[in-house]
């Protein structure tokens, strides 16, 4: 039997133990595990822990403002970094999908690495590493996983870091139950998984500010509503992806020339294979509306109708 209270006990105690006085250093991606892992390491070491979150531009609207107010107010000590402008300098023109997710790896890692050295020295990295990651060791999730993702071998040796991982034996559903009574916001706790490229990789080609800004308020109205309808819970991930299609359409008595909006949403057990949610035909009409009437760089809206395989789950 699975005592979620009894457990939290021995990880902070297991955290204790490895870490003495040490200080720790957390990349927060604003996912349930690094959330989580941050809520329980406050509790472990306090002021000793130093969670980085970095703000590369590509966030959802209100991401940032979210992470804060989930982690701040239960104690962890969290250092928002702005590296908008970097990140949109080195992805300026650049339209290769995995060219954006190169770049995005290794401008992660520069702007952690300079937290690291502005905020250290630090003994300990810690990252929220689940049991299915340890057996098959892709997977994790966002910036919370900085070895597996980013491709990069690790940090540099002045940043050689003592690995701590409390959650290396637990399965996602049992950090959720960790989460709940570390009190995190269910917002954070129930979250869709979100790829570490973040809005870049949904922003098809080349990105820019103002795409990622009409991408932004396309994505929101869309995720806002699937929580309004009830239907958040029951798809295992959805997104918006602005396309760089143009096409022809009429608002009024004016002929327009705009950008069309996909939309995305899935249900899957391993993110593997998915299949296309069957989403109400009204629900999509309502976001149809709503995202044609707020969002006036977009005058088309499309539903994505492909299972994986053949399509993956992201456009990019
Ligand atoms: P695909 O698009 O391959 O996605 O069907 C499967 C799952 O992985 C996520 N994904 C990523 N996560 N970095 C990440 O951290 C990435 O580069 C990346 N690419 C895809 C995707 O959101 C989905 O959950």
């Amino acid at each position: 039997d699975w005592n979620a209270e009894h457990i939290i006990d021995e990880l902070i105690d297991g955290v204790r133990t490895q870490v003495g006085d040490g200080r720790v250093l957390l990349a927060i991606s604003g996912g349930v595990d690094s959330s989580t892992l941050g809520l329980l390491l406050a509790k472990a070491v306090g002021e000793r822990l130093t969670a980085v979150f970095i703000d590369h531009g590509l966030l959802r609207l209100g991401e940032r403002e979210q992470v804060e107010a989930a982690l701040r107010p239960l104690g962890v000590n969290l250092i928002t970094v702005d590296a908008r402008a970097e990140f949109m300098a080195a992805l300026d023109g650049v339209s290769d999908p995995e060219q954006k997710r190169k770049i995005i790896g290794r401008e992660f890692i520069r702007a952690f690495e300079r937290e690291a050295r502005t905020h250290g020295p630090f003994d300990f990295l810690a990252q929220g590493t689940l049991y299915p990651d340890v057996i098959e060791s892709a997977g994790g999730e966002g910036a919370a996983n900085i070895k597996s993702h980013h491709n990069v071998g690790g940090l540099p040796d002045d940043l050689a870091f003592k690995l701590v991982e409390p959650f290396r034996t637990l399965f996602k559903d049992e950090v959720r139950e960790i989460a709940r009574l570390l009190g995190l916001p269910d917002a954070v706790r129930m979250r869709h998984p979100f790829p570490g490229p973040a809005l870049a990789i949904r922003c098809l080609g080349a990105i820019s500010e103002e795409k990622l800004d009409i991408l932004r308020r396309v994505d929101d109205i869309f995720i806002s509503g699937l929580r309004e309808f009830g239907l958040y819970d029951g798809c295992s991930q959805a997104l918006a992806i602005l396309t760089p299609i143009q096409s022809v359409g009429v608002m009024g008595d004016e002929r327009t020339y705009s950008f069309t909006a996909a939309l995305r949403a899935v249900t899957t057990d391993d993110f593997m294979t998915a299949e296309w949610a069957r989403l109400p035909y009204d629900f999509l009409a309502t976001m149809s509306n709503r995202i044609v009437n707020q969002v006036h760089e977009i005058n088309r809206v499309v539903y994505d109708i492909t299972g994986k395989p053949p399509a993956t789950i992201e456009w990019e």
